[in-house]
């Protein structure tokens, strides 16, 4: 027991000493920090995606903030990236509530009141149950919209992706082939 007790006090005075002067180090380096370069200067390829998050800078140095990245409202759809990929929205969405009392999301994209705002209505999938029975209002499990639904920014990607759809992957393999397919 006593031998345990002491263990444990070392260990926290061990712990008090690290922070301690990993503080001092901080204080220290707080100077030589450069500012961040630009995000699109550092997008790395795959396999440093930790790397390419931290922009390159050093794990024990800290990062200047990017700037706040703004909500793209262009109001013109997106290509999806597969066909049940659920489409990214085209438009601000601040202050549109989805409370149990009210979703202000159906306001427009409900059958009834789509063409009212010319928005493109839910597809029937939205108006399912798990058992594919159809439901005449949204169905609980397509409620809460920005569950599957999000904005897009114009933040510039942190890490690099080399994701290919589908007809990009056909089209490559068609003209390997020959095109002749
Ligand atoms: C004031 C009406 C209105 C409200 C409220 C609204 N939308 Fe929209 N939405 C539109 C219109 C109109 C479009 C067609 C593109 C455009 O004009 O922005 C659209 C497009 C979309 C699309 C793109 C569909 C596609 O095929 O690419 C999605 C997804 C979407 N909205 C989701 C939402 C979600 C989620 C909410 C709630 C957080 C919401 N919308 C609230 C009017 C609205
Ligand atoms: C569980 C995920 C999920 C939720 C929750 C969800 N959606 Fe969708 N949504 C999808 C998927 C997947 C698609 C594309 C395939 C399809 O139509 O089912 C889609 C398609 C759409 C479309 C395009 C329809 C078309 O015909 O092009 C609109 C508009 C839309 N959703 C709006 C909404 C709104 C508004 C809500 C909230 C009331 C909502 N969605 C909730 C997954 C979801």
């Amino acid at each position: 027991m006593a031998i345990l007790l002491l263990a444990a006090a070392v260990a926290v005075l061990l712990g008090i000493v690290i922070a301690l002067s990993f503080r001092l180090g901080d204080r220290k380096q707080v100077a030589s920090v450069p500012p961040a370069a630009p995000v699109a200067e550092h997008v790395l390829p795959h396999g440093s995606q930790i790397d390419a998050m931290r922009r390159g800078i050093p794990i024990d140095e800290e990062a200047t903030p990017l700037p706040m990245a703004r909500v793209l409202n262009t109001d013109l759809k997106r290509e999806r990236g597969y066909p049940m990929q659920p489409p990214t929205i085209p438009h601000s969405i601040d202050n549109y509530q989805v409370t149990v009392n009210t979703n202000r999301c159906m306001l427009c994209h409900a059958r009834a009141n789509a063409a009212d705002f010319q928005a493109p209505p839910v597809s029937v999938t939205h108006y399912m149950d798990r058992d594919d029975q159809f439901l005449a209002t949204i169905s609980p499990r397509r409620y809460f919209c920005n569950q599957c639904h999000v904005v897009q920014t114009d933040a510039q990607p942190l890490v690099a992706n080399g994701f290919r759809d589908i007809d990009t992957v056909l089209a490559a393999e068609q003209a390997a082939a020959g095109g002749d397919r």
